[in-house]
C-alpha cells in the first residue's frame, strides 16, 4: 500500500494487512490498491521516424550476418521506443518490420493466424505466392497474405528486394490467437484468377464467401492512378484505400489500407483512435504529431499511434504516403472515434 493510501479499517482482530494477504494467497486484489490509470482524452504514444538512410544500412548488414535459409525469414523489425513489453510492435495492435531477399533466395513456405502485408520498398523480380497463387513484388506493390493463408517468397530478379512487413501480431498475442504452422501447404484453397475482379463495376457469380481479398496483389501504378484522381477529404489530403472487391470492406478483417497523397497546403488537424504505420512512397514533407515535429523523405516510416493531433504538409509538389491501419477492427469493435481540427467541441 503506497505511502499516500488512506489508512484502511482493521477487520476483528486482523489488521488490514493481514486481511489483504489472505486475498493475495486466494489471487484476489483490491482495486484501490491497483496502479493502471485510465488516460485522459488528450494525446497519446509518441510517433517516431525510422529514416531511410539509416535503415538501408541496417538492411546491407543484415544480408551480411545471416541468410533466409538459417533463420527463415531475414527480417529486421521496427519497435516502439518507449514501450518496455518484448513482444511490444511498432504501434498498438501493429507490428511493421523490413525484410530483405537476394537475388535467388527463397523463404519457405507457412502460414500463422496473423494477417500480413508486404508493401514493397526497393527492387524487382521477387514473388510471394499466396496460396498457390504467384504475386509479382515490385516498387510500390501491396501484397496482402490474410490470416491462415500459406505463403512464401521468392526472388529471381537481379538485385536485392526490399519490403516493409505489417503484421496484426500485437493484437493476436494479447488475444491469445497466434497461431503457426510451417510448411510444406496442404489442404490449398482455390480462387478465381484476379482478371475475375479487374472489371470494375463487375464481380463474378457464386464461389465461396471470404472474410479477406481474393486479390492478393494491388499494383502500384492502379493505385497511385487512383489517390491522384481521388477528390480531397475533409482533412486536405486524397486518400484511397485497398478493398476486398467482393464487399468493398477493408482488405483484410484486422488491418485496413490506404494510399494518401497531399500537397503543399497542411491538412486539417485530425486525430484517431485508430493506430498507424506510414511509409512514405514519394516527396518530402513535414508532419506534427502530437508535441513532435517531424521532417520525412523517400522511404522513411514513421508510425502513426493513436490519439494525438495530426498535420501533414508536403514540401514537393506533392507526396504520398502509404499507410497499415487497424481502422476497421476498432471501427467493428465500435471504438472507433475520430475528430477533425474544425469539429464543434
Ligand atoms: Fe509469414
Amino acid at each position: 500500500m503506497s505511502a499516500n493510501s488512506p489508512a484502511m479499517q482493521s477487520v476483528g482482530d486482523k489488521s488490514y494487512e493481514e486481511v489483504r494477504r489472505g486475498w493475495n494467497a486466494a489471487h484476489v486484489r483490491p482495486l484501490w490498491e491497483s496502479t493502471v490509470a485510465h488516460r485522459a482524452n488528450e494525446g497519446g504514444p509518441k510517433a517516431h521516424l525510422w529514416q531511410w538512410s539509416q535503415l538501408r544500412g541496417f538492411i546491407d548488414e543484415a544480408m551480411k550476418v545471416t541468410t533466409p535459409a538459417a533463420v527463415e525469414r531475414r527480417v529486421l523489425s521496427l519497435i516502439e521506443p518507449e514501450s518496455t513489453n518484448p513482444a511490444s510492435g511498432t504501434t498498438t495492435n501493429l507490428s511493421a518490420a523490413l525484410q530483405v531477399l537476394l537475388p535467388g533466395e527463397s523463404a519457405r513456405p507457412h502460414r500463422h493466424t496473423m494477417n500480413a502485408i508486404r508493401f514493397v520498398i526497393e527492387g524487382k523480380g521477387a514473388q510471394t505466392i499466396v496460396d498457390g497463387k504467384p504475386c509479382l513484388m515490385e516498387e510500390g506493390d501491396l501484397v496482402i497474405t490474410p490470416g491462415w493463408t500459406w505463403h512464401e517468397h521468392v526472388h529471381k530478379g537481379t538485385g536485392p528486394i526490399v519490403w516493409m512487413d505489417a503484421l496484426d501480431a500485437p493484437l493476436h498475442r494479447y488475444l491469445g490467437t497466434d497461431m503457426f504452422e510451417p510448411g510444406p501447404a496442404h489442404d490449398v484453397p482455390d480462387y478465381a484468377d484476379d482478371a475475375a475482379y479487374a472489371v470494375p463495376n463487375i464481380l463474378p457469380e457464386g464461389g465461396a464467401e471470404l472474410s479477406f481479398s481474393p486479390v492478393f496483389r494491388y499494383p502500384w501504378a492502379q493505385a497511385a492512378a487512383a489517390v491522384e484522381a481521388a477528390p480531397k477529404g475533409r482533412d486536405g489530403a486524397r486518400r484511397v484505400r485497398y478493398v476486398n472487391p467482393t464487399n468493398g470492406g477493408s482488405a483484410m478483417p484486422l488491418m485496413d489500407c490506404y494510399l494518401m497523397q497531399i500537397d503543399r497546403t497542411e491538412t486539417i488537424p485530425f486525430r484517431t483512435t485508430s493506430n498507424a504505420v506510414c511509409h512514405v512512397v514519394e516527396g518530402n514533407g513535414t508532419s506534427r504529431i502530437g508535441n513532435e515535429t517531424i521532417s520525412w523523405g523517400p522511404k522513411d516510416i514513421i508510425s502513426l499511434p493513436h490519439g494525438n493531433w495530426m498535420t501533414h504538409r508536403a514540401e514537393t509538389d506533392k507526396a504520398i504516403l502509404f499507410l497499415v491501419t487497424d481502422r476497421d477492427t476498432l471501427k467493428r469493435l465500435d471504438l472507433l472515434r475520430e475528430q477533425y481540427g474544425n469539429d464543434p467541441r
